[in-house]
């Protein structure tokens, strides 16, 4: 009998950002290695910048006046990836405001765009944490719209001296563990995608019925 091999997948694409509007950020010198690593282990790569989604100030007044286009960007950047990568600076321990603000905007569309997405967060920073508390409070309302964080992240320490002229991370066990980290998050999503086995019903707050829409 002739062999048959399942035929092959397409390549998962991921929505991957730098939630800093700096010139010069680390955290978008960081999102560069990451797309280059992501490319390299086989998947597509939608590179946007922070300031594709940035956003007036959320208020349900607003709202009510209609989405503002970033918003409505990011919406439609997650909804066309199969996950998604940010790379995000820490600000006073947490994230930086404005990526809260555009999560929350995004939060209120319908059906909820994060939920069931996976994402992994990276940082870079100056400090000796390289910004992995922020990484931290990012996490928080990501696993509440439903997404899959995962578990690992990646946070580069002392990060205004991590790179060479290149651009590339200069000490070479830690280019290694943003790679391994890389790779180990895209074998989990590319699993997800073509070996489902988890569901879970999104609500927006306890107490909420699921809604079937989200
Ligand atoms: C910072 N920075 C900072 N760094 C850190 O490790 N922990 C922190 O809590 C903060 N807090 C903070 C607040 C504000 C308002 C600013 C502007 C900066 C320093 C920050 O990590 C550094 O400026 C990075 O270079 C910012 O990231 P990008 O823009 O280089 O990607």
């Amino acid at each position: 009998m002739p062999s048959t091999s399942p035929p092959p997948h397409e390549p998962l694409r991921y929505l991957l950002f730098s939630a800093s509007l700096r010139t010069g950020s680390l955290n978008t010198r960081l999102a560069g290695l990451a797309r280059a690593a992501i490319e390299t282990h086989g998947g597509t790569v939608d590179a946007a910048a922070m300031v594709d989604f940035d956003c007036p100030s959320y208020s349900q007044d607003a709202q009510a006046k209609g989405f503002p286009p970033g918003a409505d960007a990011l919406r439609r950047r997650l909804e066309t990836s199969d996950a998604f990568v940010i790379a995000a600076p820490e600000y006073n321990g947490s994230m930086p405001g404005m990526l809260k603000n555009v999560i929350d905007w995004v939060s209120r569309f319908r059906p909820q765009p994060f939920n069931g997405k996976h994402a992994l967060l990276l940082s870079a920073s100056p400090s000796m944490a390289g910004g992995n508390r922020g990484l931290w409070a990012l996490r928080v309302p990501l696993e509440h719209l439903g997404v899959r964080v995962y578990p690992d992240m990646f946070s580069l320490a002392q990060a205004h001296q991590a790179f060479d002229a290149q651009g590339h991370i200069v000490n070479q066990q830690l280019a290694g563990r943003l790679d391994q980290t890389i790779a180990g998050f895209m074998d989990l999503a590319e699993a997800a995608k073509h070996y489902p086995c988890a569901k879970t019903a999104w609500v927006e707050f306890l107490g909420e019925r699921p809604d079937s829409s989200a």
